[in-house]
């Protein structure tokens, strides 16, 4: 009786897998293994690589930003894993939230669940701003004269931005309408986006300068300040240092967000075909190109100009430009525009997604569960979502925010690697299409290297995050414990589909 009145209740498996098979509110299957590859690098690659590359060599990590890339992919290929499995064994639209709600409780997928509402909305918000910014570099590398409130408007770090509102608002509106970037869209966006990636390889090694790569991992020093808050670590510690390996690290955690859409694959599951092979076998590959792609690109980036120099919010562009091809930096100018355009699309597809998953299972109001027929989407959700996101971006403080949608994701990186823990005993049955190898000790060290990155975050991260879990917690108290499907459900019959465990 237990596990229908508490909030530990579970989401029995099947009733996951069946609603995904033959729910009511399937959504039409449209992607395949290559397509969903494009997906994830449609949405890995966008402002991580073409702003915070720069900005986390200028301020932690000097050229050792290379090294910090190296550290982020780990993490994230150890939490891919897990992800890889769990989406081969349920493959819902609701990714990690679905996963916790089957394998460890109502109450802990609210709260995953919650998390990755933070880490879209607030990706979405952040990408817009830059986005706004590399509209304006755009414009004026055209030649173009901009004025003056268009560029007051558009900076990513200081102002109201207004450019990024309408730029997310249109986009959100698209998601709305069930808009998605169809194949053929998508593997020509995907493919204009590694030419840049590639052209700015090869043009810009020809600009290196090797003193650029020394010191390599710059010299810790006392804080100034003028720097950032102290990491949890350091606090621990009691060490004040800024730069050295404090700064490899906590800039590792930051990059997680240019790896951030491998996880998204899992949310577009009930879109696609043969979800258990290709969820799986897709996350892995897109995260090896782009971590190639991302080195590679490092590499030439901190050689291009000291790190110090590194800081603008278009550092790519700037770099080329300051050593002297500016033509070379209006390609970048527009493939980034292109890449941080679909980066949008596809975190508002999966924040909608996950909306969709939590309203459908009566955690959120029962609109944000339906699918549209007009659209065939689930397009309250996705108002929903691109509302709040266009919002947020007018907001200057937002840019201070990178490392709270970065807590988000590796919150839910752990619950991903305790689902997968957890499932594997509570229920060895179930039809896998993918196995993490050694368990348990994949996603044992998943988690640990997860919670090593997350405590060299800050203190005022933590801080926020854990205000933001608490806002959610109050919400499942007062509306999605008593609404909750589950909880409605009563015995013998509980759900269509559920057993007792
Ligand atoms: N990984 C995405 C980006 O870097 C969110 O923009």
């Amino acid at each position: 009786m237990t596990r229908h009145t508490s909030p530990g209740r579970r989401l029995p498996a099947e009733v996951a897998i069946h609603r995904v098979d033959a729910g009511r509110h399937r959504l039409p299957r449209v992607f395949g293994t290559a397509h969903l590859v494009m997906l994830g690098l449609g949405v890995m690659i966008g402002a991580g690589i073409f702003g915070l590359a720069g900005q986390q060599a200028a301020t932690a990590a000097g050229p050792a930003v290379i090294i910090s890339f190296g550290i982020a992919s780990l993490v994230c290929l150890l939490a891919a894993f897990s992800y890889a499995e769990l989406s081969s064994t349920i493959p819902a639209a609701g990714s990690v939230y679905t996963f916790s709600y089957v394998a460890i409780g109502e109450v802990w997928a609210w709260l995953v669940g919650w998390a990755l509402v933070l880490e879209l909305v607030v990706a979405a918000a952040l990408v817009g701003r830059f986005w706004a910014t590399y509209f304006v570099a755009t414009l004026d590398g055209f030649g173009l004269e901009i004025p003056a409130w268009l560029g007051e408007h558009a900076s990513a770090d200081t102002g109201t931005n207004w450019v990024a509102f309408v730029a997310v608002a249109v986009i959100g509106l698209l998601v709305v309408t069930g808009t998605k970037l169809s194949a053929r869209v998508l593997t020509w966006v995907v493919a204009a986006k590694l030419a840049v990636i590639g052209f700015v390889i090869a043009v810009g090694a020809a600009y290196v300068t090797p003193g650029n790569y020394t010191p390599f991992v710059p010299q810790g020093r006392e804080a100034e300040a003028t720097d950032g808050p102290r990491t949890v670590l350091q606090m621990l510690v009691g060490s004040t240092e800024q730069f050295g390996a404090v700064g490899v690290f906590s800039a590792a955690g930051v990059i997680v967000f240019a790896y951030i859409g491998f996880d998204l694959i899992a949310t577009a599951a009930e879109d696609a075909h043969e979800p258990r092979r290709s969820i799986p076998r897709s996350m892995m590959i897109s995260l090896a190109i782009v971590t190639l792609l991302y080195v590679a690109m490092a590499v030439v980036l901190v050689g291009l100009r000291p790190s110090a120099e590194l800081g603008s919010p278009a550092p790519v562009s700037d770099a080329l430009e300051a050593v002297g091809v500016g033509w070379a930096a209006q390609v970048v100018n527009l493939g980034a525009l292109l890449a941080l355009t679909t980066v949008i699309m596809v975190v508002l597809i999966a924040q909608s997604r996950v909306l969709f998953a939590m309203g459908r299972d009566g955690l959120l109001p029962p609109s944000l569960g339906r699918v549209s027929p007009t659209f065939l989407a689930p397009s309250t959700a996705a108002l929903v979502a691109g509302s709040i996101a266009a919002v947020l971006a007018l907001w200057p403080g937002l840019f201070q925010l990178e490392q709270l949608l970065v807590i988000g994701a590796l919150f839910s990186f752990l619950f991903c690697a305790l689902a997968v823990i957890v499932l594997r005993r509570t229920q060895p049955d179930l039809e896998r299409g993918f196995r993490v190898p050694m368990m348990p000790l994949l996603p044992v060290l998943s988690a640990t290297a997860t919670g090593w990155l997350m405590l060299n975050l800050t203190g005022e991260t933590w801080r926020n995050f854990a205000i933001w879990m608490a806002g959610g917690l109050v919400l499942y108290v007062a509306y999605g414990r008593r609404h909750s499907h589950l909880a409605a459900a009563t015995e013998p019959r509980p759900l269509q589909g559920s057993h007792r465990r």
